[in-house]
């Protein structure tokens, strides 16, 4: 590839999300660049539909097939159709996956950290009205629209979720209203999730999971309604793509947020939550359903996906070619054969996170995670009737910490002051070097 197309129009984009990300240009340019080259390259190929449906931190076990409280069943029903993406990684928080998602490239090489997402979350829970249903509409009526018009010209919704987020949009809550300019606590009861949805989920006694559950089952109306949709305009007889994931991982009971502690999200047994860098934060539930595309399909993919990875990967899908796309300066894979013919992963590495204060990288089995200072993230929200050891802190995890990935997902075993581990864990930290060198590459230009 060695151009882009020069002159290419935006069918069907429609970006949903309350990021302040579309605010800085150095952020939304290049998504404009991809969604257009996208769209160019799938007019002239064989033109699948597209939608990417992003829920808003759903945490690793917020689904009926993994906690049987929730109730997804139509997520669930898709999944079982789909190649489910097992170990798919965003980024620890909303405004970071989603500039990720959207250029292909890692947040930290941006000047992308948590300063601007701390911000960000304030921001998301002043706009965060439910409005799972408005954002399910918008997406119908474009689809019908679409039918209507008669194009070839296929579509690309990419369908962002505010929810479900925390359950400060189902409760009544004192909410810290922060500006740019200055604070002020106030009750917002304006943000009530349907009581048909909070019915379903009230065998909950808990009332955060149950607000949780209500919330995602919300989501999962959106779904069906939407999949119901595309089977009656016929879209599931012709080439489409169906992609469902979460941002990042879910905020658990320690996710306090300045005065507010509401978070009751499970990514169990995955630890650490949302903005850490242990998998919870990172390792999402994501699966694409499609039809004509993944023909092999019910069946798992265990390679090694980033979030960087999605936009070169769906324009290859909409090439239909055999030929990786790759785009200068941009981070993210083309893992579109890999997934089709379920072969190798096109990455060994990656980065979870890259703040000042907590930071992780991944060089093939081997991760490694530093925290400043003090205790950590440790394993939240256990199923029901599950006994578990482990604490949901860690007291004192200063440094760096080593794990080996393929032995011990759930990140159990510091390995990092084991002598045996010496030179794995230089291998893994020269790496850590060099992704930090670009952190401040970005920040202090030479
Ligand atoms: C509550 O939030 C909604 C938007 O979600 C906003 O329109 C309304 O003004 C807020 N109410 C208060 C009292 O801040
Ligand atoms: C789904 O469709 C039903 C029936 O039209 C509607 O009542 C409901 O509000 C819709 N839900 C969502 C989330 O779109």
């Amino acid at each position: 590839m060695s151009h882009w197309p020069r002159d290419c129009v935006c069918l069907y984009v429609f970006v949903l999300s309350t990021n302040i990300m579309f605010l800085n240009p150095m952020l939304w340019l290049p998504l404009a660049v991809l969604s257009c080259y996208l769209i160019a390259s799938i007019v002239s190929a064989q033109q699948p539909n597209i939608i990417v449906a992003v829920i808003d931190d759903m945490g690793y076990n917020e689904r009926s097939s993994r906690d049987p409280r929730y109730r997804t069943p139509t997520m669930d029903d898709l999944a079982s159709q789909s190649v489910r993406l097992n170990y798919l990684y965003t980024q620890p928080s909303c405004t970071m996956s989603r500039a990720a998602l959207l250029t292909g490239r890692m947040p930290h090489t941006m000047g992308i950290e948590n300063v601007f997402d701390k911000f960000d979350n304030r921001y998301g829970r002043l706009m965060g009205k439910y409005d799972t249903e408005v954002l399910a509409q918008r997406a119908i009526s474009i689809i019908k629209a679409h039918k209507k018009s008669g194009t070839t010209q296929p579509f690309f919704i990419y369908l962002a979720f505010k929810a479900i987020h925390t359950p400060i949009s189902v409760r009544e809550f004192v909410v810290l209203h922060c500006s740019f300019i200055h604070c002020s606590l106030h009750f917002n009861t304006s943000q009530q999730v349907p009581a048909y949805l909070s019915d379903r989920c009230s065998h909950i006694s808990d009332p955060l999971i149950r607000d949780r559950c209500g919330t995602m089952a919300g989501v999962d109306d959106a779904l069906k309604n939407i999949t119901k949709t595309l089977e009656g305009q016929g879209y599931t007889k012709k080439p489409l793509m169906l992609m469902v994931m979460s941002d990042n991982g879910g905020s658990s009971p320690n996710g306090c947020e300045i005065l507010i502690c509401v978070n009751s999200a499970s990514n169990w047994p995955l630890r650490g939550k949302k903005a850490t860098p242990f998998e919870g934060g990172t390792r999402v539930p994501a699966f694409m359903y499609s039809f004509g595309l993944l023909p092999d399909s019910p069946r798992d993919y265990n390679g090694l996906i980033h979030i960087t990875d999605i936009p070169l990967t769906l324009i290859s899908m909409a090439r239909n070619s055999n030929t990786p796309v790759v785009v200068p300066d941009v981070d993210g894979k083309d893992q579109w054969q890999a997934i089709k013919q379920n072969g190798p992963s096109q990455r060994d590495r990656m980065v979870y996170q890259m703040w000042d204060d907590e930071a992780g990288v991944r060089k093939g089995k081997y991760k490694l995670v530093y925290h400043t200072s003090g205790p950590c993230s440790g394993w939240y929200n256990p199923l029901p009737g599950v006994n578990t050891a482990l604490p949901e802190d860690v007291p004192d995890c200063g440094g760096f910490m080593l794990f080996d990935l393929e032995q011990d997902p759930y990140e159990i075993n510091d390995l990092s002051k084991d002598p045996d581990y010496a030179d794995e864990m230089n291998d893994v930290m020269e790496y850590f070097n060099m992704e930090k060198a670009r952190k401040y590459l970005f920040r202090y230009p030479l």
